[in-house]
């Protein structure tokens, strides 16, 4: 079928790319004119296992094109995927100006029957909202019909999260609508959830949120194992076989970041409040996790007394492993208290240091993990990436003047580095 997508963020460029890579054929449209000619020269603007070589090869297919011209990429497209950012305002609520302006353009430019599909992560009710919107706005007798199709992507696996997803949760209101998008995903052969609208919408928040709530009720047992000597990852390992609780999202650690859970938990609260309701447990999850993120922090200043004039070094910084994300990311707040006490810090990331440098230019990178490590009195490891999972209590103990060590991803062996002549911390353990 002969799609459009609007917005080449994450979601945007990542459901194009997969739906060329199924056979259809695809437009993306994005208003940043450097970006999309990147794109063009098949270069994938964001960091994910997999995009640039599935976009270098629809392109060179004749399936997928990138135009800032929304007019043209509208005006016959069968089916509009809308996955623009709704980010998160002072008052918790979503932005929707992004979409509103996307909803503009559509009503202006399309020529045929069309279906508009909405896969940003929007409050429930906005797929009402933009189908009015759009019908209010159109300048041609054409029939719109608008649905829902929230996608579930996790950055660093986000290619593969979309080809082989757990299920499609298509929302829609009427029959043709929900025709159309089973025959889009018909491809991809995997299992279809069908209902709703605004359970469509209902479902993505819920989902979120649920994990979220999941890691927070994690770090406030690690919190309590601590206290009364149980390890957090144990008591994780134990939990996971159940079926009835799942075996993933269990890791206690610093909380979590990221450009989705502490926007959608603060959205979810706030459409809550809108109707007249607390949801307590999403409040708790959200404050167990501020609380969590300057935890070992606070431990450490205990310890040290003072961070002033002494060299600290940060490995880790992106939000989670496998993407040069800093969203939300847990370091950010460690790195600015760390700064606020003196500290002179030297941080480390295989990926993210670029980003970092455009926050804090005048913060140094170190090139390698011994660089970092070379003289400080104190590490703290914020991300659980691959390379600092190898590294041995040896190489704390050699490169740092005192080897003390606080671990917010529980990448080590408590005992091991003990052993290995570490002052170590971590969470729960
Ligand atoms: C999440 C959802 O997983 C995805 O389905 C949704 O579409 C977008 O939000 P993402 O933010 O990319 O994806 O990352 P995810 O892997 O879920 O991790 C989010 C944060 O939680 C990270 O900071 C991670 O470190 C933290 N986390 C995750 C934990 O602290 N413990 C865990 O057990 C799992």
């Amino acid at each position: 079928m002969k799609l459009a997508v609007a917005g080449t963020g994450y979601v945007g460029l990542v459901a194009g790319v997969c739906f060329a890579e199924r056979g259809h054929l695809v437009t993306c449209v994005d208003v940043d004119e450097e970006k999309v000619a990147r794109m063009r020269a098949g270069e994938s603007p964001i960091y994910e296992v997999g995009l640039e070589e599935l976009l270098k090869k629809n392109i060179a297919e004749n399936r997928l094109f990138f135009t800032t011209d929304y007019e043209r990429a509208y005006s016959d497209a069968e089916a509009i995927f809308i996955g623009v950012g709704t980010p998160e305002q002072p008052d918790g609520s979503a932005n929707l100006s992004y979409i509103a302006a996307v909803c503009r353009q559509i009503a202006q430019s399309v020529t045929r029957d069309c279906l508009v599909v909405v896969k940003s992560t929007v409050p429930v009710g906005t797929n009402d909202k933009v189908e009015q919107y759009i019908k209010d706005n159109l300048v041609r007798d054409v029939t719109i019909r608008v649905a829902s199709n929230p996608e579930f992507l996790a950055q660093s696996n986000a290619v593969h999260d979309m080809l082989h997803a757990a299920r499609i949760i298509i929302g829609t209101d009427d029959e043709e609508a929900e025709r159309q998008l089973l025959e889009i995903y018909a491809p991809f052969d995997l299992p279809v959830v069908s209902v709703s609208r605004r359970s469509a919408e209902m479902i993505k928040y819920a989902c979120n949120n649920f994990l979220a709530l999941k890691i927070s009720f994690m770090n406030d047992m690690a919190n309590l194992c601590e206290l009364v000597g149980a390890n957090i990852d144990d008591v994780a390992e134990g939990m996971r076989y159940d079926p009835r609780i799942g075996a993933k999202f269990l890791k206690a650690g610093v909380g979590y970041g990221g450009s989705c859970f502490p926007k959608d938990t603060k959205a979810l609260t706030y459409l809550a409040r809108q109707n007249g309701v607390t949801l307590k447990t999403v409040d708790a999850a959200v404050e167990i996790n501020a609380a969590q993120r300057t935890r070992l922090f606070e431990k450490a200043k205990k310890r040290l007394m003072t961070f002033e004039d002494m060299k600290v070094a940060v490995l880790g910084l992106a939000f989670k492993p496998g993407t040069d994300d800093l969203r939300e990311a847990p370091s950010l707040e460690n790195v600015r208290l760390l700064l606020e006490h003196g500290a002179n810090l030297v941080c480390y990331d295989p990926v993210a240091g670029e980003n970092f440098h455009k926050k804090y230019p005048d913060v140094p990178l170190a090139k390698s993990v011994e660089e970092a490590l070379e003289g400080a009195f104190c590490c703290f490891i914020f991300t659980e990436w691959d390379e600092f999972v190898r590294l041995s209590p040896e190489m704390f103990r050699r490169k740092m003047r005192v080897p003390l060590v606080y671990d917010g991803r529980n990448i080590f062996d408590p005992d091991n580095m003990k052993r290995g002549g570490v002052e170590y911390y971590s969470i729960g353990r």
